[in-house]
């Protein structure tokens, strides 16, 4: 089995953001699933946790809310009740409650809505495309992955074009908010508590939370309802309607939850067709039933999100290890996409993997991924245009990850194209 992280010797500390600098410690991931799929691990930061590794585990796990509750936060950092309520989004809310927002969203982001933007998607795609490709070298997260997801949620959601690089910017210290290479604020090295009541914990949440403010305001004054915006303010069968509050929250959390994930899954997936050169000729001769497999498996082979939290609302026991209530247990959706137990030859990309149990989308929760099905119509539209155009691609250098445990990326990709 190939396994790719060079200085994982199978028990590298999973609380450091370095140890993921050179991608998930999938060695240390194997150990775990193999000897002790519910470890406990000390934490310097705060709460020590209970780490769960195999796949069918947090597939059980996930699905008992009442159990595993996202009340308490959903990051391994722990933060007080006060911050929690400043903080949170309907992420962090259990059933039922979290229904009273997630149903009023839940058609925006449908899959025949989103299908609705597939042409602006292609469009989009091939006008990033023909600026990146007009180079034979280039770093393939800054210049292709990066400029997608932001724009296209841009547009889905309506928000001028001027807005989105600055939107970008915030949407990456928002989330990368432990690599100095995305902000000034990085998490784990900050002396003050300045920032712990702000959205994500960082001066970026606010930023965004006030340019929702004054967005909604515009739209209302000049009555625009592009983008899908209006259908998330519409009153629901009910008659009830998303307030300032949750919506300012939603809006944060899109920013976050639908930037870097595509961008990273993106950048995962031309990544491995540097790695396996039988990917493109695949792609380029896919049909709709290849198409409508293999978003999935460059999503499942990228995790752009490593872990959840979840903290436990009464003791529960499982593989003779007791947790206690209020304990913190994260579900690493990292190692859950390299079970072998589940997923045959984890380690390698196989585009028509079928069926394909991937975690990555956090499936089986209530809090599964709303953006989903856009995630996979931009994965699969942006491959689509690329396969098309190339002859081939290899990399031009070594790749580089994101400082992070909680967001698995790379953030540089030099390759090499020759084209069609
Ligand atoms: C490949 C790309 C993506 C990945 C890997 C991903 C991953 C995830 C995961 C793992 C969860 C579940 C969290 C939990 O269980 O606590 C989640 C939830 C969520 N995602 Fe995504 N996401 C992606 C793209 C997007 C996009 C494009 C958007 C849209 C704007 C989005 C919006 C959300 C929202 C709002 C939630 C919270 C849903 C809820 O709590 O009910 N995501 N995502």
């Amino acid at each position: 089995m190939t396994v790719w992280t060079p200085k994982d010797d199978g028990f590298a500390d999973l609380t450091n953001h370095d140890t993921f600098a050179n991608g998930a410690p999938h060695n240390t991931f194997k150990r775990l699933r193999d000897e002790d799929p519910i470890s406990w691990t000390d934490y310097d930061q705060g709460e020590g946790f209970w780490s769960i590794t195999r796949n069918q585990d947090i597939t059980e796990m996930n699905r008992n809310f009442k159990v595993f509750s996202s009340a308490r936060g959903i990051r391994m950092e722990d933060q007080s009740y006060e911050e929690y309520l400043a903080r949170r989004t309907f992420q962090e809310i259990d059933p039922p409650e979290h229904m009273h927002t997630r149903v009023k969203l839940a058609k925006a982001f449908s899959k025949p809505v989103v299908a609705q933007f597939e042409e602006d998607i292609r469009d989009l795609c091939a006008e990033i495309l023909d600026q990146a490709l007009a180079n034979d070298s280039f770093d393939a997260t800054k210049d292709i992955a990066r400029q997608l997801p932001m724009r296209m949620l841009g547009r889905i959601l309506g928000l001028p074009d001027k807005d989105l690089p600055w939107l970008v910017e915030k949407g990456d210290a928002l989330i990368a908010n432990t690599d100095p290479d995305f902000t000034d604020h990085v998490l784990d090295k900050m002396e003050t508590d300045e920032y712990r009541k702000m959205p994500f914990n960082s001066p970026a949440g606010a930023d965004l939370a006030d340019y929702a403010k004054t967005l909604m305001a515009e739209k209302d004054a000049s009555g625009d309802t592009s983008g899908i915006l209006h259908l998330i303010r519409a009153p629901g069968k009910d008659g009830s309607v998303i307030s300032d509050e949750e919506f300012r929250n939603f809006f944060c959390l899109a920013v976050a939850a639908g930037n870097d994930t595509t961008r990273y899954s993106i950048a995962a997936g031309i990544q491995a067709m540097c790695h396996q050169p039988e990917l493109l000729g695949q792609m380029q001769t896919g049909d709709d039933a290849f198409w409508d497999l293999a978003p999935d498996e460059i999503i499942r082979w990228a995790t752009p999100a490593l872990y959840f939290r979840r903290t436990l609302t009464q003791d529960f026991e499982a593989h003779g290890k007791q947790m206690k209530e209020g304990d913190k247990v994260l579900f690493w959706w990292a190692s859950a996409n390299r079970d072998e137990t589940v997923i045959d030859d984890p380690f390698r990309v196989n585009l028509t993997r079928s069926p394909n149990k991937h975690m990555s989308f956090g499936q089986s929760g209530p809090h599964v991924c709303l953006g989903m099905w856009l995630a996979r119509l931009e994965v699969r539209v942006l491959f689509q245009e690329l396969s098309k155009r190339l002859k081939k691609i290899e990399p031009n250098g070594a790749h580089k990850f994101l400082r992070s445990n909680f967001v698995g990326g790379i953030k540089e990709l030099p390759v090499r194209v020759h084209l069609q």
